[in-house]
């Protein structure tokens, strides 16, 4: 090898280091293709992921509750993953999973512990759909696994990830207005979740072939543990994604609306989630909008549930700076 040009390229590299670090470590979702699944090799790996991505788009039709096979009952509803994640996990602020694979293991406040990806599917296997948790070594949650490190490809390990998770509403410093959030359930939401709820089946009860339209309570539904039984996350999932088709970029509802028709949707009967209680360990850090108790800062459950939030989350970071304090003079003693 010429010595001259190895040693030019060497500087380049060099040169182009710091800033192509700085671009590793933040990827934007939002007008990203989506990971097509035809590019996907005809092999083990590549048949490991086209299973994961059918057990999300049709979960009930392989671990639902109405599955031929008892032993594969593991949702206790007929959801989808994708009934919430929506567009196949990859839908900038619908909890997508592009770059999970790269932003697990990662601390969580509800377990007050370092958790893995395998982990994070059961949480939601347990609570969104109010069910039972995978085996570790199942085909499943492997399948699960290699579906979402597959659409993770391109997300550098421990990027910062634009369109991750749910995009924020400014939450408005009230109570949730609960029917003031019937009317907007009435005017915008029932046409498809029903004006009961309920949704529409894709065929009748019994058949494991899910919903047309998801239902948003009742039994066979997310359960009060779920991450979306809680305020803050279902109006900023709501704001920027429903009506079906509505995207972050021009939401439909106002904030005032969002929060007051999530308080609708969950002031309705859903399934009870055992041991709640237990959740959050280290309490300091229970997010203000947990929706069981126990609560540390003496608000009503009644306040936690449907605001005001605003006192609560200035309440919640006086704590942790308080703690923080406490942490670094109990250091430097
Ligand atoms: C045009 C039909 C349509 C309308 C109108 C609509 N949704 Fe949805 N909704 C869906 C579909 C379909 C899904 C499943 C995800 C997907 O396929 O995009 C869904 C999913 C959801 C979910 C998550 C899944 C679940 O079962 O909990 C919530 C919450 C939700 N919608 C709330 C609302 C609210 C609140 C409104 C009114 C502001 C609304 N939707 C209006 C079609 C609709
Ligand atoms: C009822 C709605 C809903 C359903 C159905 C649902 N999830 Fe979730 N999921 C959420 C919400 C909300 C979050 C983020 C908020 C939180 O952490 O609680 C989330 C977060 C996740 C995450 C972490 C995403 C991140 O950015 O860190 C993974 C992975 C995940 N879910 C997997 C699944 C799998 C697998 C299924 C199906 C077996 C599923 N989810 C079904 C609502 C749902």
């Amino acid at each position: 090898m010429d010595a001259r040009i190895a040693a030019g390229s060497l500087a380049l590299l060099l040169a182009a280091a710091p800033a192509l670090a700085q671009d590793a470590s933040r990827v934007s979702l939002i007008d990203r293709p989506a990971p097509a699944l035809d590019k996907l090799p005809k092999d083990a790996y590549g048949e490991l992921v086209r299973y994961g991505y059918e057990l999300s788009t049709r979960t009930f039709a392989f671990i639902g509750p109405e599955v031929q096979n008892r032993k594969m009952r593991f949702a206790g509803n007929n959801l989808a993953c994708t009934s919430c994640h929506q567009n196949d996990a990859t839908k900038p602020f619908a909890m997508p999973w592009v770059g999970v694979s790269a932003t697990f293991p990662q601390y969580r406040a509800r377990e007050d512990a370092i958790s893995t990806v395998e982990e994070r599917v059961n949480g939601c296997m347990e609570r969104s759909m109010n069910g039972k948790p995978l085996p570790l070594d199942s085909h499943e949650m492997k399948a699960f696994a290699a579906y979402i490190h597959y659409v993770s490809r391109g997300v550098p390990i421990g990027a910062r990830v634009e369109g991750a998770g749910t995009k924020p509403i400014t939450v408005p410093n009230r109570r949730a207005d609960l029917a003031a959030g019937e009317a907007v359930y009435g005017a915008k939401c029932a046409a498809c979740h029903g004006a009961d709820g309920q949704g529409q089946r894709r065929g009748k009860a019994g058949d494991a072939e899910g919903y047309v339209f998801p239902p948003l309570w009742g039994k066979d539904t997310f359960n009060n543990g779920a991450g979306m039984n809680r305020m803050l996350t279902a109006a900023a999932f709501i704001k920027h994604n429903m009506p079906q088709g509505t995207t972050h970029a021009a939401p439909v509802l106002s904030d005032d609306e969002a929060f007051d028709v999530a308080g609708y949707v969950l002031s309705q009967p859903r399934p009870i989630k055992a041991g709640l209680d237990k959740d959050f360990p280290a309490r300091w850090n229970k997010p203000v909008d947990a929706a069981f108790p126990p609560y540390v800062d003496g608000a009503s459950a009644e306040q936690h549930r449907y605001g005001p939030y605003p006192p609560l989350t200035e309440l919640a970071k006086q704590r942790a700076e308080a703690l923080k304090a406490a942490r670094e003079a109990a250091a430097s003693r």
